[in-house]
């Protein structure tokens, strides 16, 4: 745990110094001057006050993270020279960060500095809908300078397309939808569940495919080519840091639920032997011989 890691004595010293900055610290350095450009007398005319912290005007103001996703919250401020940094929630006025010390046990919540662009960034990992807020970057100036950022959570629907009981004909194809909408980006991964048993596409005649609908939509498609009574059941579509959404599977035997019956419990020859009989016409038959095909 990162703030663990900072020996006690050293984050009480750090909260200190935040607290009281404007006291221990040296005065503002705007009477000190700098930017000495030249070195001889012509030096003392180029010689400004220096401006001390402010932040960028193009720091951004709003952030928008998807539900699971990591946010970024940037703060850009010019001369910081050596003034601290905190990131504040707004919320509950928690200290999150102050410099690059984490002061929350929530390890979520991590802070660096990157020199090039003179930027102090806040990361919130895995973004819960309750970080959805105000987030406050405070510098340590006399007084205390801050910039807010406010972080927006989208929240992507997951739904399975049409109704929450499908009926289906034993050896017909069956192709099951799961809507992600309102998503900003697509989910790195849909998994789908037969029960509580991982549905893969190795190994099996199963199609699991996944489309990019612009501007927010994604859609997971689990294909069954010929389904039988033992794909029966519950199809569960988990996407990625996502909630799930679920169907149920109902494979009707069709017009010889005996026969079909029989397809499923007795052996292969058995059955095999007996299809052309049970069975009128050629597709019903492909459509066995590929169950078949798969119980193999
Ligand atoms: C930020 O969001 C607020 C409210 O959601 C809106 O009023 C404001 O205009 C936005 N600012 C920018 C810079 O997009
Ligand atoms: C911060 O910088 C000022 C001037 O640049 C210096 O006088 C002061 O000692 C520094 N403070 C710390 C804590 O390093
Ligand atoms: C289907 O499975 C999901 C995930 O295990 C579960 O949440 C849901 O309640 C199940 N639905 C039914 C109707 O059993």
């Amino acid at each position: 745990m990162r703030v663990w890691a900072v020996p006690r004595t050293l984050r009480v010293a750090l909260l200190l110094l935040l607290l009281t900055s404007s006291n221990v610290r040296a005065p503002p350095p705007t009477e000190a001057g700098e930017e000495d450009v030249g070195s001889s007398g012509r030096g003392r005319h180029r010689r400004r006050a220096f401006p001390g912290p402010h932040f960028h005007p193009t720091s951004p103001t709003n952030i928008t993270t998807q539900l699971g996703a990591h946010a970024y919250l940037p703060c850009r401020i010019k001369n910081l020279g050596n003034k601290s940094v905190s990131w504040i929630r707004n919320r509950d006025s928690h200290i999150l960060t102050v410099d690059r010390y984490t002061f929350i046990a929530d390890e979520r919540f991590t802070a660096w500095h990157e020199a090039p662009t003179q930027t102090w960034t806040l990361q919130v990992r895995y973004v819960q809908e309750r970080d959805a807020g105000s987030y406050e970057c405070q510098v340590s100036t006399e007084p205390k300078m801050s910039h807010f950022v406010q972080l927006s959570v989208i929240t992507p629907s997951v739904t399975i397309a049409g109704e929450s009981d499908l009926y289906v004909k034993s050896g017909s194809t069956v192709n099951i939808k799961c809507v992600i909408s309102n998503a900003l980006e697509e989910p790195t991964y849909i998994f789908w569940y037969h029960g509580d048993r991982r549905v893969v596409s190795a190994n099996s005649d199963r199609i699991l495919s996944v489309n990019r609908i612009p501007p927010d939509t994604s859609i997971g498609k689990l294909t069954i080519p010929s389904v039988s009574l033992a794909d029966s059941g519950n199809y569960t579509c988990a996407p990625a840091s996502l909630e799930m959404a679920s169907v149920m599977l109902h494979v009707l035997s069709g017009e010889h639920p005996a026969a079909m019956q029989r397809g499923t419990t007795s052996t292969a020859t058995t059955t095999a032997s007996s299809a052309p009989r049970g069975f009128a016409d050629d597709t019903t038959v492909a459509a066995l011989m590929t169950f078949l095909l798969w119980l193999a």
